[in-house]
């Protein structure tokens, strides 16, 4: 008897969705809308980066390489011995898919700290995995890091622990000495560094690549280097290690243009400062202008969005978003927890719509300027 194609499916991966962003769905389709919610990066690529992506449009007609010049680049700058240390994917999310798939099997269990950024979930279940959801300690109206809970999580079916750092939503690092205790257990641990260039490489855990095995930092140019629709991130970690999980890419997995294009922004450094320097001023004028709110928390933030929770001004998020909406202002919604459903986040937009964000904000809370 033919059995039915749904019994062919892999039962784990039954009924998985394709992955849609309805707000970034909306904001292509209405790009009047003011774009305030995905972390992107609201200057558009520099001059240097524009002119490497025109050179090498013209030879796509070849296939890429493997990347070794930029990979060279990335191992220069985060002070590792070379290419064999760097793994290069569309995206960091690609490389998450990439690392997942060379470590879990159906029944392995995958530590994050939540909330977190999605993607640790939707290829730890396509996997078959096990989420294991430790949640940050929300104390004096602070989301903090609790080290202790996720070590107390790890059994003996822990194949992945991982840490962003900064972590989204939150904004904000773990204390540098909590990683070394992870690093010992010699379980893979994966520090997401999506946003570290906004405080600087100094806050990275890179070094930590060059003593244990296990530790495999993720990066992107999405975020600082404003290359969100370009799709480039990367890996960097022992070389063994990173052989290893490169046998799980695609063949040509980067193109021409973006590989070349990531190199030019590597070697923009000025382009970079002046991207963050836009961006923190951004985050330290919205954080200082709506904390006048009475009962209105701001999370210090160290990234390109900013965490509150207006739960003690007896207004929901929800209700922000709302209004926010009326004036053409998409932010991003976050679900009740810690007893309050206050919580939204805003990304750093342009300049104007900084001042438009921070005024709509003030008026919703009939708060003068
Ligand atoms: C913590 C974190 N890591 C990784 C990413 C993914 O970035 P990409 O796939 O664009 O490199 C994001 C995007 O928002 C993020 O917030």
């Amino acid at each position: 008897m033919t059995k039915n194609i749904e019994d062919y499916y892999a039962p784990w991966v039954k009924g998985i969705p394709m992955y849609i962003s309805e707000h970034i769905e909306l904001a292509w389709r209405k790009p009047e809308l003011h774009r305030m919610m995905s972390n992107e990066n609201p200057l558009p690529p520099s001059e240097k980066v524009l002119e490497a992506m025109f050179k090498y449009a013209k030879m796509t007609n070849r296939y890429p390489d493997q990347g070794l010049v930029v990979r060279s680049k990335i191992a220069e700058l985060n002070n590792v011995d070379g290419p064999q240390n760097v793994m290069i994917g569309n995206g960091s999310s690609e490389v998450y898919d990439n690392i997942f798939r060379m470590f879990i099997q159906p029944g392995d269990e995958v530590i994050q700290h939540t909330p977190c950024f999605g993607i640790y979930g939707l290829r730890g279940t396509l996997l078959g995995a096990k989420m294991v959801s430790v949640p940050m300690i929300y104390e004096d109206h602070l989301l903090k890091f609790d080290h202790k809970g996720l070590m107390n999580a790890i059994t003996d079916k822990t194949k992945i622990i991982v840490i962003p750092n900064p972590n989204n939503p939150s904004g904000n690092y773990m204390d540098p000495e909590h990683f070394i205790p992870f690093a010992e257990t010699g379980i893979p641990l994966i520090v997401d560094e999506a946003y570290v260039e906004y405080a600087g490489l100094g806050k990275s855990q890179v070094q930590l690549t060059k003593k244990y095995k296990n530790v495999l930092i993720t990066r992107t140019l999405s975020k600082a280097y404003g290359l969100a629709g370009m799709r480039f991130g990367y890996t960097i970690g022992h070389e063994d290690v990173i052989k290893q999980i490169a046998g799980s890419l695609l063949p040509w997995n980067v193109g021409t243009i973006p590989m070349w294009a990531a190199l030019a922004a590597f070697e923009d450094q000025e382009g970079l400062a002046e991207r963050v320097k836009f961006n923190n001023d951004a985050v330290d004028y919205i954080s200082e202008s709506l904390s006048v709110i009475p009962g209105f928390h701001v999370m210090p933030s160290k990234a390109n969005y900013i965490l509150f929770d207006c739960g003690e001004t007896g207004k929901t998020g929800a209700e922000v978003l709302a209004y926010a909406e009326t004036k053409g202002i998409i932010l991003r919604g976050e679900s009740k927890k810690y007893g309050s459903d206050g919580w939204f986040r805003v990304t750093i937009g342009s300049k104007e719509e900084n001042e438009l964000f921070v005024n709509t904000v003030l008026e919703f809370f009939g708060v003068k300027k």
